[in-house]
């Protein structure tokens, strides 16, 4: 396969001839694809059916009638269950809603308008504070951070989790950066699992901000795409603790993509000094969460064992849909220089570096011939990519079918886009 840069001109020029005769046959095709959001696609949603023939009605084996209100933490089973999945102590958990975003977002409003433990002061009585952004990342955790006006401060995604080199020297020396997102296991987008050394870097750094705090997105915790090459993020809170910064991380989780993506539940876990606050803070905005979901959940996913196998039952279902990703990139554009992308081991996304430039010509490209890619730029802060590189795919909604001609028309884009780049500089 030769590189395109190392082509002539008029190579070049025929190449791009025929590769827009492809891309109108596709066009005319009139297709509607769409690879927008990491959603679990239909036959992965009937992987839980089951929880709804729940064995047990309403009581617990306690005897707490989950109809009722009350347990503002959650069902004392559903925070067991996540405090084994995340290898924590029950008594570190609150259990909430379908959506760990939501927490996330109530978290930060929190914050903002009460303080956390330990702080002085509320964060919005401190001026104009900021957030460190690993990217690319999530563009709904930046989204939070635009909606209360939070400065974003971009650092770059390596390959073993955040420039910390970046982020030590940032948070050494300003008072006003107050949080840092994090998506430890499996990223999103690059998939990327952080380093031992990258946690214990985060947990033990210099933090000028006494109320710093790590929002430690653990959303694709067991979201393993191969059962001989798991990945598991060190344990942060344990961390934290080892280095005398206990109360340094707020950790999410969710069952959003293990039962249903719209109506799971989710967690937070922190120390007890933060748990302990966040109960009394949310029991004025809840009587209690809805524990008949809790109970169909802990029901249904009983213990880590089963959940594992449920994820491989998923796994099964959307790794030839990641496989399909990487065989259609490998073939048509290989290593002719253009792009780059994550060959991820788990989550729910693979990243895509075109030619730096070229993403913003490649979304145009791809939705007038009725291709829906995640707005290009939404992986950085505002939106706004500095390369114009990097693409987010989300594989696992489609058909295989459909997916496979997502792809190919994908390639064809980024082949064009290269090649017009390329020749406008000649
Ligand atoms: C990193 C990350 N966090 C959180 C979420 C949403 O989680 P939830 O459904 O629990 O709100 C997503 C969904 O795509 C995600 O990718």
């Amino acid at each position: 396969m030769s590189k395109y840069k190392e082509m002539s001109k008029i190579a070049l020029e025929d190449k791009l001839n025929t590769l827009k005769n492809k891309y109108e046959e596709f066009k005319a095709m009139n297709l509607q694809l769409n690879m927008a959001r990491g959603r679990p696609c239909y036959e992965q949603l009937d992987l839980s059916g089951g929880i709804n023939d729940c064995k047990i009605q309403y009581k617990t084996e306690a005897g707490t009638d989950c109809r009722n209100y009350g347990g503002v933490d959650g069902l004392p089973q559903s925070k067991e269950l996540f405090a084994k999945i995340l290898d924590m102590d029950p008594s570190e958990i609150i259990v909430g809603g379908n959506s760990s975003l939501n927490m996330m977002h109530d978290s930060i409003t929190r914050a903002l308008l009460l303080g956390v433990y330990g702080g002085e002061k509320p964060w919005v009585q401190q001026g104009k504070i900021k957030f460190i952004c690993p990217s690319p990342g999530y563009d709904r955790h930046f989204a939070i951070c635009e909606l209360f006006g939070i400065e974003m401060i971009t650092v770059d995604m390596k390959e073993d989790g955040p420039d910390m080199e970046a982020v030590e020297n940032l948070l050494a020396n300003d008072e006003l950066i107050k949080g840092m997102w994090c998506v430890p296991q499996y990223s999103n987008p690059d998939g990327v699992t952080y380093s031992g050394q990258v946690v214990d870097r985060l947990a033990g750094m210099k933090v000028k901000a006494g109320d710093f705090r790590i929002f430690w997105d653990n959303a694709y915790c067991v979201h393993h795409l191969y059962a001989d090459k798991k990945e598991k993020v060190k344990n942060i809170l344990r961390a934290c603790e080892a280095t005398g910064n206990p109360d340094r991380v707020f950790i999410f989780t969710s069952t959003s993509k293990v039962t249903f993506a719209g109506a799971g539940i989710s967690c937070i876990a922190a120390s007890m000094n933060n748990i302990e606050l966040i109960k009394r803070q949310i029991s004025k905005q809840t009587i209690g969460p809805d524990k008949m979901n809790q109970l169909r959940h802990v029901d249904f996913l009983e213990n880590p064992e089963k959940i594992d196998k449920l994820m491989e039952k998923h796994a099964k279902i959307i790794r030839p849909k990641f496989e399909a990703v990487q065989d259609i990139l490998n073939r048509e554009i290989g290593d002719r220089g253009i792009a780059k992308w994550s060959n991820p081991k788990g989550g729910y996304f693979v990243s895509f570096f075109a030619m730096k430039g070229c993403a913003k010509r490649i979304g145009v490209l791809a939705n007038e011939a009725g291709l829906t890619l995640t707005p290009v730029g939404a992986t950085y802060p505002y939106g706004s990519d500095p390369d114009d590189s990097n693409i987010r795919i989300a594989p696992t909604f489609p058909p295989l079918e459909d997916l496979k001609k997502a792809m190919e028309l994908f390639a064809l884009c980024v082949q064009i886009a290269a090649i017009e780049k390329l020749l406008s500089n000649k």
